[in-house]
């Protein structure tokens, strides 16, 4: 695939996929209008849709049909938009800007933006649970709700975030496997939902969904590693959010526990695992290949 037919398609993908995820947004209107926007403003900022993208491609690459998809690619990019809401708040990050524009605590008030991140994990197992409307097979549907709930829990996303603001005030600098565990479960946990919900929705076998979960893996700590790059070597206007923050509230990262350059060489050597799995699954995966060599170089 070459970098045009590349980038066309990336854009094409995108903006089908905002399209999906804007039609489950609620109405704003009624006495909790105002969390509605803030939840609508989160989500409608922009982003790279990247969850949603992978879980699309898998599920294309694994011979999916049907309509069950749509909710659940919905449902992800609601929960990672929730987990940005809270991990900017004051009390977490502290940051002002994400996707380009004032974060949402910033511009609706702090408890709103508690309440809109609130919002939206609820909303995205309301809208998953949609998915039960659209298809022959409950049992499927069923197992990718397991796995949105557990891998966006305390044994997934929430808890990296526990364990990422407990080692701000860690004295001892965080053991290497101390700061995987932290990006494992923080960030590539919900790749690995994305990933896994795609593979399970399009009747993948056993095998094919646990080399579909080490895949995602290697993608989730590769594309965290570049994060942590990039909050040192990006530029602010063109990646939406400050660059510093990592510094400013103390985080011990990739970069300052391995440096930037071991940094950068482990994206690629993770990415091209990544792809090396890819490549033993017969479906079409191109793009989904060229995505994932794509994230190694992203400068958002
Ligand atoms: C940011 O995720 C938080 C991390 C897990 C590193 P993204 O870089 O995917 O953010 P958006 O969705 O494109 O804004
Ligand atoms: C956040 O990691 C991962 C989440 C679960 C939100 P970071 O705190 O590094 O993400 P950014 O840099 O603010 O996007
Ligand atoms: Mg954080
Ligand atoms: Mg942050
Ligand atoms: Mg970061």
């Amino acid at each position: 695939m070459d970098k045009k037919a590349f980038e066309e398609r990336l854009a094409r993908e995108t903006e089908e996929l905002e399209q999906i995820i804007y039609s489950f947004l609620p109405r704003e209107e009624g006495p909790q209008k105002k969390v509605i926007e803030a939840m609508n403003y989160s989500v409608q900022a922009g982003g790279k849709r990247l969850r949603p993208m992978l879980m699309r491609e898998t599920f294309r690459m694994c011979g999916g049909e049907g309509d069950a998809l749509a909710p659940f690619l919905a449902a992800i990019e609601m929960i990672h938009t929730y987990s940005l809401v809270h991990d900017d708040l004051p009390a977490m990050d502290n940051d002002q800007y994400r996707r380009g524009r004032r974060t949402t605590w910033y511009v609706y008030g702090d408890a709103f933006g508690i309440l809109a991140g609130d919002g939206l994990l609820n909303l995205a197992f309301e809208t998953a649970l949609q998915a039960f409307g659209r298809t022959a097979d409950p049992g499927r549907t069923a197992r990718a709700m397991s796995v949105l709930a557990a891998k966006a829990g305390i044994h997934g996303m929430i808890g990296g975030q526990t364990a990422d603001i407990l080692a701000e005030d860690a004295r001892e600098p965080l053991t290497r496997q101390q700061l995987l565990f932290i990006h494992e479960n923080k960030t590539a946990a919900l790749i690995q939902a994305a990933m896994t919900i795609g593979a399970i929705l399009a009747g993948a076998g056993e095998e094919q969904v646990a080399a579909l979960e080490k895949c995602a893996y290697n993608i989730g700590i590769a594309f965290q590693i570049q994060d942590d790059v990039l909050d040192v070597t990006g530029n602010m206007e063109e990646l939406g959010k400050p660059i510093g923050s990592d510094v400013a509230s103390g985080k011990q990262t990739y970069v300052t526990l391995e440096g930037l350059e071991r940094a950068k060489e482990d994206v690629e050597k993770l990415s091209g695992e990544a792809v090396r799995i890819l490549d033993g699954f017969p479906g079409q995966h191109d793009f989904l290949g060229e995505l994932i060599l794509m994230l190694i170089h992203r400068s958002k």
